[in-house]
Order: C-alpha cells, then structure tokens, then sequence
C-alpha cells in the first residue's frame, strides 16, 4: 500500500497545496536561509525535498549550484522546466529522499518548509543519517519543523487552512505516545473533493537536538520562529542548523 506520502500531493487540488518560487515569501526564506547557513558564492545546496522549487529557484538565482529532490513527479517536471528558460543550475532528480545515497557532496543540505517527520522514526533518523553523509566535512544540515511545545498548547482538533476555492480544511489528532499529527484534510472546488490523510511526527527543541547528534551532528544551533532568536515556548517553529565537523 502506498504511503500517504507518495499520494498527498498528486491531486489535481492537493497538488497546489504548496507554492512555487512565485509564491511572495519564497525569496525571503531564501534569504533567511542562505544566512542562516553562511555559504558562499556556488556553494552546493541539496534540497530534499524540493517540492515546486519554492527555495530551489531563488537559491539558484543567487547563484547555488542546487540539487533538488522529490517523490512528486509534476513538481519535478515544473521545476525542471523552469531551470530550463532561466538557464539555472538546478539538477533535478526524480527519486524518494528516503534513498538519497550522495557522499561528501554538498556544502549544505536543506529540508524546509514543512517537510520533515512524514516517515517512521526510524526512516527519519536516517534520513537524517543520509543528509550526514551527503555533506562535506564543515557542511551544514538545515532542517525545519512546527514546535511541538507551541502546536500542543495551540493544538486545533479543525483548520481552515485556506477560505478561497479550493478550500482547504483539515481534522487533527496529535498522539502523546508517538508524537505525531494525524489529519484529515479536505480540499474542495465547486463539487470536486479530494480527501488525504497525513501524519507527522514533531519535534521540539530537546527531540531534534537528540534525533541530530545521533545522526552524527555535534555543532547544533537552534533558531526559534518568527524571531530567530532562542527557542522557547512561544516559538511557533523550530530552525535547527546542524555542522558536519571537519574542515
Ligand atoms: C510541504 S512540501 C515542501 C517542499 C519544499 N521544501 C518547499 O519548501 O516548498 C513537501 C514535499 O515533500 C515531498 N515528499 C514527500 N515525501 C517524499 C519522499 N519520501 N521523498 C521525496 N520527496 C517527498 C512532496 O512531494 C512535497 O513536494
């Protein structure tokens, strides 16, 4: 049976779920990440997963050499055309990140915007293993995520995600045991639905911190959102930047 993964964003609704670099704060993460890691002029990024190259395209036009990951092949293919007319340096590959096999490739490796927990805990840690082993030594792990802190004291059972056509809802369950978000959501235009189910694990600042030093990380920085200041309990999201070691 397919994950939920694999079919989440295959819909001709769900599909557009997540934005592209045309989307108005695409270039403003961009920015906020490009700082946050302190790379150079044609540094190499992998971006895994990439989705619609929301960050891929405005790290390649700040000129990254970026490669992108992803499950979902039209978003593949829309990024990939893209690079095309803008002549970036954007390679693109096809593949679930759950198989990534680089070695001492990159400069940094990014999983942002929502992207991370979907697998088992055991497929995330190494996830986070590959992303380990896919930097050079001094590369740097970016990973994002919701504070779970924050989402459990704010947690809502129903979500209007978006009022306009397609709307988007979803109904939520988070699981004390596992640490996951189990939701429901329903995308609806005119008399079309599409429902998906999703489930999530979060981490909080002391979880990522455990999940990345087994990885292999020692040099961890965590970042609280909106401010980027100190992670507390008011972060509404976590930025965790992890250090491969060695030069
Ligand atoms: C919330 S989107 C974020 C994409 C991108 N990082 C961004 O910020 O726009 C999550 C992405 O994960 C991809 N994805 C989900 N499971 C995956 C897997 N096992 N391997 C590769 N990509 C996956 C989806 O296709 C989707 O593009």
């Amino acid at each position: 049976m397919a994950e939920w993964f694999e079919t989440f964003f295959t819909g001709p609704l769900s599909r557009g779920f997540i934005g592209t670099w045309e989307n108005p704060a695409a270039l403003r993460h961009a920015r906020m990440v490009r700082k946050l890691l302190g790379l150079r002029k044609g540094a190499r990024i992998l971006d895994a997963p990439c989705g619609q190259g929301r960050l891929a395209v405005p790290l390649a036009r700040m000129g990254f050499s970026v490669t992108g990951v992803d499950i979902t092949a039209p978003y593949i293919r829309r990024v990939r055309k893209q690079a095309r007319i803008e002549g970036l340096p954007i390679r693109y590959i096809l593949r679930d990140m759950r198989k990534i096999a680089f070695e001492k490739e990159f400069d940094a490796v990014i999983n942002y915007g929502g992207s991370f927990g979907y697998f088992s805990d055991v497929e995330n840690l190494d996830f986070c293993k590959r992303a380990f082993r896919a930097l050079k030594p001094g590369g740097k792990f970016l990973v994002d995520g919701p504070n779970r802190t924050w989402v459990r004291k704010h947690f809502l059972e129903f979500m209007v995600h978006q009022e306009a056509e397609p709307r988007i809802v979803s109904r939520n369950r988070f699981d004390r045991r596992t640490n996951r978000v189990f939701s429901r959501w329903t995308f609806s235009q005119g008399k079309h639905r599409e429902v998906r189910t999703s489930s999530i694990w979060l981490f909080d600042a002391a979880a990522v911190r455990e999940l990345l030093r087994a990885a292999g990380f020692r040099d961890i920085t965590l970042y609280g959102l909106p401010s980027l200041g100190r992670v507390t309990r008011s972060s509404q999201r976590i930025i965790a930047v992890a250090r491969k070691s060695g030069k």
